[in-house]
């Protein structure tokens, strides 16, 4: 094992501690694994005989299917301890007895026998108290010797990010002066977290895009991450901006990234002690999803984007709620290289941090 500056780092917020460069080095390296794979060159030796545990509070094909497959062509095992079929992993206040076991608890165990846990929560199983579900990937950090990995929680999902920055490095080669535009969409479902619209806000804000962040009142983003978004912007002299407006947001972008997230608001709430102070009103947030649902990417509005410009979707996309078919399936659409990139952007994740032979 060879060890480098992301050797045993987790990757829970890496759009606030990782720098512009260390994102710089993993896209270079996942762009390195995808010339490597489609030469079809053996990388097995990579993570020969490690360890990935992945626990999925949520559904998922695209994260699934691609940690999967990466730490098996880098020649690692993949482990997934579905909750409910292991003790489900809980904090201190939220344990059933024989159901449940502490975060402390499964953190030290896996430690002993595995070298990374990649972890998937937010909605439902995170009581839907926005935070919850990332806060508890830092207790799993707390107590784990080995990384944790954010498959997506409910403020970030920075595997998604990187394998998004490297589709449109693939498509525009210099990110400066190039604009990046994540709008908020309509859908018939309310559950869809913040973790895809704040790592995309911030992530092209690091590493120096013009970013426009669209979004009808209401669906604001963490103040935080717009805090951070502008600071990231002021280091690298580019710009971002705020809107409620998605027609003007998309006018000359070259990149367009619309998809639904909840509203803060209506998500329930605890104090610092952790007890729920406030229930989520999710029919509430319905009603307020229902006034805003002229916000559908189609190519009416995609006409006003740069003539090069890419349409953009983390996926699952609801269709005919988001985005109209002539768009997703349209020539702009870059939906399955994202998809595809995740294999690569987590490889490199992977590689680096859990010390791989590079
Ligand atoms: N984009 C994404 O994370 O897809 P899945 O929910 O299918 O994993």
């Amino acid at each position: 094992m060879r060890t480098n500056k992301f050797y045993g780092r987790d990757w829970i917020s890496p759009e606030l501690n990782y720098s512009k460069e260390e994102w710089e080095s993993l896209i270079r390296l996942a762009e390195e694994l995808k010339t490597r794979f489609a030469l079809n060159e053996d990388t097995s030796n990579i993570l020969d005989g490690q360890t990935l545990y992945a626990m999925f509070f949520n559904s998922s094909l695209r994260t699934r299917s691609t940690f999967a497959t990466g730490i098996q062509q880098l020649g690692g095992n993949y482990i997934e301890l579905e909750p409910g079929k292991t003790y489900t992993p809980a904090r201190k206040g939220y344990e059933i007895p024989y159901k449940t076991e502490r975060v402390s608890d499964v953190a030290r165990v896996l430690s002993r026998t595995g070298d990374a846990i990649a972890i998937r929560m937010y909605g439902k199983a995170s009581h839907w108290i926005y935070g919850f579900a990332h806060e508890t990937l830092k207790e799993f950090a707390h107590w784990s010797d080995i990384p944790i990995i954010n498959m997506e929680d409910d403020v970030f999902h920075p595997c998604q990010a990187l394998a998004d920055m490297l589709t449109i490095k693939e498509k525009f080669h210099d990110l400066k002066k190039k604009k990046f535009v994540i709008s908020w969409a309509y859908s018939g479902s309310v559950e869809k977290p913040y973790a895809v619209p704040q790592s995309a806000a911030l992530a092209p804000s690091l590493l120096g895009m013009d970013v426009v962040l669209a979004r009808p009142k209401g669906f604001e983003l963490d103040p935080m991450v717009t805090q951070k978004c502008k600071e990231y912007a002021q280091q690298n002299n580019s710009s971002f901006e705020e809107t409620d407006d998605m027609e003007a947001a998309f006018e000359n972008a070259h990149v367009v990234y619309p998809k639904s997230w909840g509203a803060r608001n209506y998500f329930a709430q605890y104090d610092k002690n952790g007890n729920k102070t406030k229930e989520a009103d999710l029919e509430g947030m319905k009603a307020l999803f229902e006034k805003n649902k002229d916000w559908i990417c189609d190519e009416e509005k995609m006409k006003l984007i740069d003539k090069n410009g890419i349409y953009m979707h983390c996926l699952p996309a609801d269709r005919d709620m988001e985005v109209t078919d002539p768009v997703i399936d349209g020539p702009q659409s870059v939906v399955f290289d994202e998809a595809e990139n995740r294999l690569h952007a987590q490889k490199a994740i992977m590689a680096l941090l859990m010390g791989g032979r590079l």
